[in-house]
């Protein structure tokens, strides 16, 4: 692959607040630095259906501050295949284009390692996900808004789990996560959080009565991560409903509702440096690597280590929850 004139962005898997601006910066980045720019819609499918379109600067203007994506986004099955990633290959070279910019979380970012080591493809990624599950940056790129959107939620439930004295049960996403679960337990002043990391090693539940969760309140907000290793906010209320009768439960589960909605400043600031230092990732032959943000600092992290090493949770931040909601 010869030099880079002509970048392909696209955003694919789950949408998350500051797509949008990531979009924007790697746009204005490229052009800033003479590269010519192509918009590729929905996810990889615009790369095998050809809906691509070149971006200018105004194709870019007044998007920083909406949610969602301008570009839509997709899951794309025929890019698994290997048939499908051929004809991805033959459009973008179409194209003209010489290097992608992905944006997304997990499985995005699995599309790009393996189509950068069938054509020698220069890709670099960028971490898109409310989840925050990309190991080698400190967050990803909506997981500030989600969280901020779960306590605007919980606050508003807070109200009527007091007057009602019930116990509540708040699923949250993360896929197989519990970042949104722990974090935002700690920011909405929960009593507890259950999430997925220690579902294995303890019964959570049961820890949680046995800490006499309830002692000194009369209503309780537990934030449960939505996942198969959890069971979810409805298999704990159940639970609960047969094995501690005495309790009023009930259930709200936030859904898509969290992936939604206007940047937060982090986010917005987040996706700008992010996508500004894809641009010059590329520009210095980087290739195959997700930008992240460690310790304030721009790092470079292989795809192969963002998305193969689990991103652990702190057990500080397990343990400041459990001693906060006494
Ligand atoms: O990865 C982002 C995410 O919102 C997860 O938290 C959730 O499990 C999943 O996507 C939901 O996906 P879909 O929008 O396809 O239902």
């Amino acid at each position: 692959m010869g030099t880079i004139k002509c970048i392909g962005i696209l955003t694919s898997g789950g949408d998350a607040p500051g797509m949008n601006a990531a979009i924007r910066a790697v746009t204005r980045s490229a052009i800033y630095n003479g590269l010519q720019v192509k918009g590729i819609y929905r996810g990889y499918k615009g790369l095998l259906t050809g809906e691509i379109k070149e971006f200018k600067s105004q194709n870019v203007s007044n998007i920083i501050q909406l949610g969602g994506t301008i570009l839509k986004t997709a899951r794309c099955k025929e890019f698994t295949t290997p048939e499908g990633r051929q004809i991805a290959y033959d459009n973008m070279k179409k194209e003209g284009i010489d290097a992608l910019v992905i944006i997304g979380g997990d499985g995005s970012l699995t599309g790009a390692r393996i189509f950068a080591q069938e054509f020698d493809v220069p890709c670099i990624g960028l971490p898109g996900t409310i989840d925050n599950d990309l190991f080698g940056t400190d967050t990803t790129i909506g997981y500030d808004t989600a969280l901020n959107t779960i306590l605007d939620a919980v606050d508003k439930i807070r109200d009527t789990a007091t007057s009602h004295e019930r116990l509540f049960f708040v699923e949250v996403m993360g896929r197989d996560a519990g970042f949104l679960a722990l974090n935002g337990a700690i920011a909405a002043g929960a009593e507890a959080a259950i999430i997925p990391e220690i579902s294995t090693e303890v019964d959570q539940l049961e820890e949680l009565i046995k800490n006499g969760f309830r002692k000194s309140k009369n209503s309780s907000i537990v934030l449960v991560a939505e996942s198969p290793i959890t069971g979810g906010a409805m298999h704990y209320a159940e639970r609960v409903k047969n094995e501690y009768p005495g309790y009023d439960v009930r259930v709200t589960i936030l859904g898509h509702l969290q992936r939604g909605g206007s940047p937060t400043a982090h986010d917005r600031i987040l996706a700008s440096r992010l996508g500004a230092a894809a641009i010059d990732a590329i520009m210095e032959g980087q290739r195959n690597v997700m930008i992240g943000i460690d310790h304030d600092e721009i790092v470079y992290v292989p795809f192969t280590k963002a998305i193969k090493n689990d991103k652990p949770i702190k057990k500080e931040l397990i343990n400041v929850l459990r001693e906060l909601s006494i």
